[in-house]
């Protein structure tokens, strides 16, 4: 197994990620936690990672030395590297300019570490990797022993070793996917240098889980609101996994959720799981509080309050519960350490998760350390359906902010059936992959809903003239969205087949009694946001 040390770096939740996808036990811990530990840890090799200090400060964090001595090889990354050269009688200085961003390293030295990894090769045979550095300080002074491994212009010594007792660093960014070679050098860090064995995997990852939540709750009861997204929908699974019916999942139906959805959390939890799910049906409550409500921002307070105080009512009367479970995942924790320091609200998410701490209840989140892409394999492994794992994700606000201006109970109900139609035809219609040279076809999305990031139809409350069979309608408008995006800040419309639009458009059009026009959304984000509202 892998200890990874962690001085408070924004990426070293990846450098876990990294060594888990090479199939290696790998656990991140504080950089303090101390010599006596480290010397127990049973580490067949340990990782620094970076972090946002400098060495070059009098308190700056130091590794404990005891890493060092273990007899195991090490790599330090970044600031880790730094502190490695410091620690071992090296010099580090504090850089000139700031280096961030695409580099490209010069791989120097025949060292086990880099030996024939290269992004490409030089009219002079220099082999050379494509790399993300983000660093302020730079080693100037190798400490004895050490030899170089890797340079660019700026940073004449960005990769050094000590083969000899196998100590490696490097100042770029492995564990980040702009470093195109990372994976490899992680995969040879960790299997070659090591020796660990690619053994670990997805069924491991259960037992220990489920063993570290028995741990944590003991006999206690737990509950959960589940809002049958993937994240607390694979929490609950795997809490239930761990702890049976010590938990308890409510899930509230706000009105606004999409199509059959409420059916459909109820027969995957409570009749194939077998987990106790309460559904409070509080569509009245959620449609009272919103009627006369036209603004964006006040509609999502409202049922972001709405929704605690129906969870904390169910709560309360599950007096034996010690426990609030949430499928709080990775993303979310770096995204809140970040708030206060980010610039205006763009709009105020709600998630399941903004419960209040007035509830008096211990958090128990088990996928904190996991991205979601691992959180939908093991939402497979633990036995959910593949089409729920991997669904666009739904706002917590549900149809709240697809519907513009005022809800209603009858605009929702328009607009779950056009949305129901349009998802329908992107599953149906085969997505036909462009080939392109070296991408696995095998990973290549087989219809439209695949091949799209987020698609939903939304609902406009205004009425246009129209002609159906001899007589002149007047009716509602939906529009279809559909944005393809890796991370959602950002997003483009997607290109759908216009055989695809003109069908969905049809079908609505003829299916849905109210609505007499279908439009199609083409603007990106920025400027516009992937949501109406
Ligand atoms: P926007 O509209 O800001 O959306 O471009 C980006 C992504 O976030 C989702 N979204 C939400 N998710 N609670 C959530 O859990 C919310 O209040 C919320 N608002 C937007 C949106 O669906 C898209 O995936």
């Amino acid at each position: 197994k892998i200890l990874i040390l962690d001085f408070g770096s924004q990426v070293t939740q990846l450098i876990a990620r990294r060594v888990r996808d090479a199939g290696v036990f790998s656990e991140v811990y504080p950089y303090d936690i101390g010599d006596e530990f480290v010397r127990n840890y049973g580490a067949s090799g340990v990782i620094l990672s970076g972090s946002h200090n400098s060495t070059l400060e009098g308190d700056s964090p130091r590794a404990p030395q005891a890493v060092f001595e273990l007899g195991v090889p090490v790599l330090g990354i970044c600031y880790g590297m730094q502190t490695m050269a410091a620690q071992l009688g090296g010099k580090v200085e504090n850089g000139k300019v700031r280096e961030f961003g695409y580099a490209e390293v010069r791989a120097r030295g025949h060292t086990k570490l880099l030996n024939g990894i290269n992004d490409f090769v030089t009219d002079e045979g220099h082999g050379m990797l494509k790399v993300w550095m983000s660093h302020g300080d730079k080693v100037l002074d190798m400490p004895q022993g050490f030899k170089l491994m890797g340079s660019t212009p700026s940073c004449p010594i960005a990769a050094m070793a000590d083969e000899e007792r196998g100590f490696y660093a490097l100042q770029f960014h492995p564990e980040v996917t702009h470093t195109t070679q990372g994976e490899a050098i992680i995969g040879r860090f960790v299997h070659e240098i090591c020796g660990c064995k690619s053994d670990w995997n997805m069924p491991d990852y259960i037992s220990e889980a489920v063993d570290k939540i028995r741990a944590q709750v003991g006999s206690d009861e737990v509950i959960l609101g589940l809002s049958g997204g993937v994240d607390s929908s694979v929490a609950a699974a795997l809490i239930h996994r761990a702890i049976g019916d010590q938990l308890t999942c409510v899930f509230v139906d706000h009105g606004l959720l999409r199509k059959d959805e409420g059916k459909m959390v109820m027969d995957m939890f409570s009749k194939n799981l077998g987990v106790k799910v309460l559904r409070i049906d509080a569509s009245d409550q959620f449609m009272g509080h919103l009627a006369g409500v036209n603004d964006p921002e006040q509609k999502r307070k409202i049922i972001g309050r709405e929704f605690v105080e129906v969870f904390q009512e169910q709560a309360k009367q599950l007096t034996a519960a010690r426990w609030l479970a949430q499928g709080t995942i990775y993303p979310d924790v770096i995204e809140s350490a970040g708030k206060g320091k980010k610039g205006q609200t763009i709009k105020s998410h709600h998630n399941v998760g903004g419960l209040p701490e007035t509830l008096n209840l211990k958090l128990l989140e088990p996928l904190r350390e996991l991205f979601k892409d691992e959180v939908r394999k093991l939402g497979v492994a633990l036995g959910l359906p593949h089409d729920m794992v991997y669904r666009h994700p739904f706002p917590g606000p549900g149809l709240g902010v697809r519907i513009l201006g005022e809800v209603k109970r009858e605009y929702a109900d328009l607009l779950r059936e056009a949305d129901a139609i349009f998802i329908e035809e992107l599953r149906n219609t085969p997505f036909e992959v462009p080939h392109v040279p070296g991408i696995d076809a095998g990973k290549a999305p087989t219809n439209w809903y695949e091949a799209t990031s987020q698609a939903f139809a939304v609902f406009l409350p205004v009425k246009s003239v129209g002609v159906m069979g001899d007589g002149r309608t007047y009716e509602y408008v939906v529009a279809l969205r559909a944005v393809q995006t890796l991370d959602f800040m950002t997003a483009q419309w997607a290109h759908l087949p216009h055989e695809l639009m003109g069908k969905v458009s049809n079908r609505i059009i003829n299916e849905v009694r109210g609505i007499n026009r279908v439009v199609y959304d083409i603007s990106g984000k920025p400027p516009a946001t992937i949501e109406w509202e």
